[in-house]
């Protein structure tokens, strides 16, 4: 798949089918993503891989309905940056660590979507249950939640976006 197919394939799934992911194919997918950049560096990040029946049970319970038939959740915990970003997001100048975090879920997004698999970025979850069921200390805050897994429904839906010239200026 070249880049623009695999772009173009990449779409939020919500029509899962309930098969289970395999652990390596898990591993493989963060292994992947774990080649993005990020400011100095820092790679702000943790994965709570999400693959075992009963915590996948447990996760989908904090997170909409369609999730119920994911193959695994990926939980994407935010770390401490290295002392200059740190700086940097502190003064408010700009928040790296929240750009990182964005850039590292496409990346698992498209490694996965290369695989076969589909996946749906999640910025609607309970993060007080989740935590609990996951053992994740409290003092930690997710970030996002990616849940992975095989489409039920083949095909592509048609892309809705914004016309280039609403988004871009050539100067
Ligand atoms: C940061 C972020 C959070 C999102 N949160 C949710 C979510 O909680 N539930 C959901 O169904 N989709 C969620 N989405 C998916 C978007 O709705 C989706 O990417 C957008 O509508 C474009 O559609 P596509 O991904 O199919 O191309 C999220 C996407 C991003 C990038």
């Amino acid at each position: 798949m070249n880049f623009s197919q695999l772009i173009n394939q990449r779409e939020s799934c919500r029509n899962f089918s309930g098969k289970a992911v395999s652990k390596a194919d898990l591993e493989k997918i963060i292994a992947q993503a774990r080649l993005a950049p990020s400011a100095c560096n820092a790679q702000p990040y943790f994965f709570y891989i999400v693959s075992s029946d009963e915590k996948i049970k447990e996760v989908a319970k904090s997170v909409q309905k369609f999730n119920e038939k994911a193959g695994a959740f990926i939980v994407i915990i935010e770390q401490d940056a290295c002392i200059p970003v740190r700086v940097i997001n502190n003064f408010k100048v700009q928040d790296y660590t929240k750009i990182d975090i964005g850039i590292v879920a496409s990346y698992i997004c498209l490694a996965a979507t290369e695989m076969g698999l589909g996946t749906c970025m999640l910025g609607l979850f309970h993060e007080k249950p989740i935590k609990k069921a996951l053992n994740i200390p409290d003092e930690k805050r997710i970030r996002l939640i990616i849940s992975v897994g095989y489409k039920s429904a083949r095909g592509v839906r048609k892309k809705e976006r914004k016309q280039l010239e609403k988004i871009m200026k050539i100067i």
